[in-house]
């Protein structure tokens, strides 16, 4: 149709080269992610520097790939989106400097899309997001409530003091030699194991900020003090306690911002949504609580450019363009 709008979306803020074509930000027509996970497992994280240079040298392949498993070409294209921040600045330039290309000489408008915003505009991909919502943003740099009015009013209402809750699953899972990036790993090890290490409750008060710096130097602690006392962890039960007062917190807060904010719609958003804790007892508390819950499907919790090229068409509707000027940012507030 003559109307439908096609967004090739951009995404290489960490250590994904992803292109993709979402039509009228829903329908996800052709994704491409090219992970470089392999690469910098060997250095039990991301390398910046590698992670650049590889988005250098695949960028070009992947929106190639992306366009051809469409069988579309720049024509078909209505506009270009990209993830300008939060995130590594020289993985992100090369995402930048890609959109900005295409859109000059294809003439077409360039739309930036907070990080942020596209894991949120994840869920639009499973069912169009209803508004007011709170949005619970998990991910290896972010832990965020979110209250959201309508498209693209963002308004905070809290966030970690510290580590984000993926970083710290990923330092748990470095303590406990469970290979880079541990977070799904320990998600896995968790169910393995039961609850039976005295794990605090991390900022159990009033406010609607996370914390989870103190739960991980508790953990670390105790496999020190084990290791010092010449005593095995069991680390299945490390991970079964630590997983359960991360999904305690989460949904405990969670479930409070829901009711005082008199909201009945909530979407997980970024790559922690992908935990099966936190999917399992939100699923729970929603149903208990008549809340309409949306959960990404899993490929679209981690980084990728469908959910940026979704993000983008909302964007887009509003009129929000931006010009050969966009700088990429490695921290950017999501307002
Ligand atoms: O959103 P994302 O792909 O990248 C950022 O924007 O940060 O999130 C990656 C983070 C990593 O810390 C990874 O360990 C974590 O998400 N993660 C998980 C699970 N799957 C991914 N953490 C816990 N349980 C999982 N199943
Ligand atoms: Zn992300």
């Amino acid at each position: 149709m003559m109307n439908d709008v096609y967004i090739l979306g951009i995404e290489s803020s960490c250590d994904e080269t992803s292109v993709s074509i979402v039509k009228n930000g829903i329908e996800d027509i052709s994704t491409i992610v090219l992970s470089q996970m392999d690469v910098h497992a060997n250095y039990g994280g991301v390398v910046p520097e590698i992670a650049s240079r590889m988005h250098v040298e695949n960028i070009t392949i992947v929106i190639e790939e992306c366009l051809n498993k469409a069988h579309m070409t720049m024509d078909d294209i209505t506009a270009i989106a990209v993830t300008y921040g939060p995130g590594l600045i020289g993985s992100l330039l090369v995402g930048v400097v890609a959109a900005q290309t295409l859109s000059y000489v294809y003439n077409k408008p360039l739309i930036p899309v907070h990080h942020i915003a596209g894991h949120i505009y994840a869920n639009s991909l499973t069912k169009e997001m209803t508004f007011p919502l709170i949005a619970l943003v998990v991910s290896g740099g972010h832990t965020e409530l979110i209250y959201m009015k309508d498209n693209y009013c963002f308004e905070k209402i809290g966030g970690t003091l510290d580590d984000a809750v993926g970083e710290a699953y990923d330092k748990i899972a470095r303590i406990i030699k469970v290979p880079y990036p541990g977070g799904p790993l320990v998600d896995k090890m968790s169910y393995l194991g039961g609850d039976n290490y005295n794990l605090p409750l991390p900022l159990d008060d009033n406010s609607y900020n996370f914390s989870f710096s103190g739960l991980k130097s508790a953990a670390i602690n105790l496999v020190h003090n084990e290791e010092q006392r010449g005593n095995q962890i069991n680390k299945e039960d490390l991970a079964c306690s630590f997983q359960k007062r991360v999904v305690d917190i989460l949904s405990k807060k969670t479930l409070r911002a829901l009711k005082e904010y008199n909201v009945k719609n909530l979407i997980v958003a970024g790559g922690v949504a992908a935990n099966s804790g936190i999917r399992n007892r939100l699923t729970q508390i929603c149903n208990d609580n008549d809340i309409n819950l949306t959960i990404p499907e899993l490929k679209y919790c981690t980084d990728n450019a469908t959910m940026i090229a979704s993000a983008g068409y909302y964007a887009y509707k509003l009129g929000r363009r931006t010009n050969i000027d966009l700088k990429a940012m490695a921290n950017t507030p999501l307002n």
